[in-house]
């Protein structure tokens, strides 16, 4: 028992010394071509997207349904998104992977199951308007961007903010619009949101993102420094907040003014 644990515990060392090892070596996503010249019948890139969509369903049977992911269209939405599209070239083979992973600039694409949890939490509708806060590979908003009737991303990384625009215009989302900047004072010109999901921790709640809820809307967002929380905060229809933890997370920390802030507090 204890030498099958700790052999256990070797593989999952080693599994982890590789992801570093990707992470450190990782680049900006390169723009992905297609293989449509060298392959004029394109069988190679019709095995592959068979290999990525029963992929995507393991993951979306293990990892999702296998866990608390209930709500049937956020599922849908998982198995429908091909995330492999949303990971540099090096990471491919691992896109489907339960863990989160380097998409360059120091940052990463979330755990399927962690975008999954937040956008269930965030209880999609078919005509809501969406807020994505730390937009990265894009990878979140394409969820939602199945779900709701517009998406509006901001990132505060120029480079990532401009890959994401191109990457969802590419894949046919033509109700994402992303935009570079800090999202610690959300989008007031399209506010309010039904929903806003930020995928970057600050210390404290940005008072902004509340202000711009609709009634009935929810901000889901990780809390804390390094221990964090995943936090539900709604919008009640008197125009009250209500506030609730889920699970402790762990995100890259949010940037930008927020960090500012702390700072001066110090
Ligand atoms: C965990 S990644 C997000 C992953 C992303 N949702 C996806 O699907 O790929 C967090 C992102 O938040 C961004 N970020 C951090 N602080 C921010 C801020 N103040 N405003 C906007 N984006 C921010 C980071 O640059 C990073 O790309």
């Amino acid at each position: 028992m204890r030498s099958s644990r700790c052999s256990f515990r070797v593989v999952l060392m080693v599994a982890s010394l590789m992801l570093s090892a990707l992470a450190a070596t990782c680049q900006p996503a390169p723009r992905e071509t297609k293989t449509a010249a060298a392959d004029p019948g394109g069988t190679a890139e019709a095995e592959a997207t068979d290999v990525h969509a029963a992929a995507r369903r393991r993951m979306v049977e293990h990892q999702l349904r296998g866990r608390d992911i209930t709500d049937r269209d956020v599922l849908v939405a998982m198995e429908k998104v091909p995330r492999h599209e949303f990971v540099p070239e090096s990471m491919r083979a691992l896109a489907y992977a339960d863990s989160p992973l380097p998409i360059g600039h120091d940052q990463t694409i979330s755990q399927p199951y962690i975008v999954a949890l937040m956008t269930q939490l965030a209880r999609p509708k078919p005509n809501a308007r969406a807020l994505d806060v730390g937009t990265g590979s894009g990878y979140q908003a394409a969820v939602l961007a199945e779900l709701v009737d517009h998406v509006y991303g901001i990132e505060i990384l120029c480079p990532l903010a401009e890959q994401a625009s191109a990457r969802l215009a590419r894949l046919g989302y033509e109700n994402v619009e992303v935009r570079c900047g800090d999202g610690y004072q959300g989008w007031p010109e399209h506010a309010p949101f039904d929903l806003i999901i930020l995928a970057a921790a600050p210390d404290h709640v940005p008072q902004p993102l509340v202000d711009q809820l609709a009634p009935g809307g929810r901000l889901i967002l990780p809390v804390g420094d390094f221990a964090q929380d995943l936090v539900v905060v709604e919008r009640q229809a008197d125009g009250t907040v209500k506030r609730w933890s889920v699970i402790p997370v762990r995100f890259v920390p949010m940037t930008g003014e927020t960090q500012r802030r702390s700072e001066e507090r110090r």
